[in-house]
């Protein structure tokens, strides 16, 4: 009987969790708790902004309504480039920082990433565009939560995962940043994007691609059948470049065909003073070994979810 209620009670808040009202606050279909302690945190970080730096005087962020945004030039083509030719040479030395995908055979994973490339490539925040974008973004200082790095092998074979149309469910006021250390583009495995109002349209009309099993590589047959516009959008981007997104909005990254392509990703949160000065507190080789595993409480000093309590779907 218990395991009844059990099954009654979670398909009651995956509806909750699926209704236009949850997604239009929160954008995810984390649990209340988590979106709350989120919520409640970036307010006090905001507050903490105006208490020391005044009212934040930059524009609403793109983001929040188109979902993605590209800053050209954030870091040196040649820096991206050496950094590269580093993935590369690791490859080739077998090293074992370099690690195949547990989800797929198309993406080496990088381990370690912050200090086998260099603390120097963090200079990315050090962009004055990339940094007031990033401010517009939280209303507030910043933090950086953890840093990966991934090569994506061309290929041409079918694609699953995160090759498909799919939203992922992150707290609410955080975001990734990819940094391009390789050309990204239709050719060479853009992300393709889609914007709030039509992400919003789509699970109006009952896609959500929140499970691997109800995930589509194609949604163009489904626009037609429901009468929704098809315009996804990708950013083409060079080495040195950076995309600031929202991955809670749909998108799907597309397989790189003519070369491979390497990124470097970063997880922020908002946070009550600069991330330089919270770098210093967390340590740079303690954001360069942390995994990618979503805090359930952003606050720092907070001890970090184990590998069991990861919530990223
Ligand atoms: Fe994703």
């Amino acid at each position: 009987m218990p395991s009844l209620i059990h099954k009654v009670a979670d398909s009651v808040l995956k509806r909750i969790r699926r209704s236009s009202l949850y997604y239009g606050r929160y954008n995810n279909t984390l649990d209340f708790a988590t979106n709350r302690t989120y919520t409640r945190y970036t307010k006090e970080c905001r507050a903490a902004y105006v208490a020391k730096d005044g009212i934040m005087d930059l524009p609403p962020s793109p983001l929040c309504k188109n979902g993605a945004m590209l800053v050209k030039g954030a870091l040196p083509t040649a820096k991206a480039i050496a950094c590269t030719a580093k993935i590369t040479e690791l490859i080739e030395k077998k090293d074992p920082r370099i690690e195949q995908s547990k989800k797929d055979s198309l993406s080496l994973h990088l381990s370690d990433t912050l200090l086998t490339l260099g603390a120097d490539i963090l200079d990315v925040l050090r962009n004055p565009e990339v940094h007031q974008n990033l401010l517009a973004y939280f209303r507030s200082h910043y933090r950086i939560y953890w840093v990966t790095g991934y090569r994506s092998l061309p290929t041409t074979a079918a694609v699953k995962g995160s090759w498909l149309w799919h939203s992922d469910s992150f707290p609410p006021h955080t975001c990734k940043m990819f940094l391009h250390l390789t050309k990204a583009t239709g050719d060479t495995g853009a992300t393709d994007f889609m914007n709030l109002e039509d992400t919003m349209m789509y699970r109006r009309a009952g896609y959500f691609g929140q499970f691997q099993k109800e995930r589509y590589a194609e949604l163009q047959d489904f626009a037609k059948d429901h009468n929704l516009p098809y315009r996804p959008f990708h950013l083409d981007a060079a080495p040195g470049d950076v995309t600031i997104c929202d991955v809670n909005f749909f998108h799907r990254a597309v397989t790189p065909r003519a070369a491979f392509r390497d990124i470097v990703s970063f997880f922020f949160v908002p946070n009550p003073i600069h991330w330089e000065e919270q770098l210093k507190l967390d340590g740079i080789e303690n954001i360069s070994k942390r995994a990618a595993i979503l805090p359930k409480d952003p606050h720092p000093g907070v001890a970090i979810a184990t590998k069991g309590e990861a919530r990223m779907m």
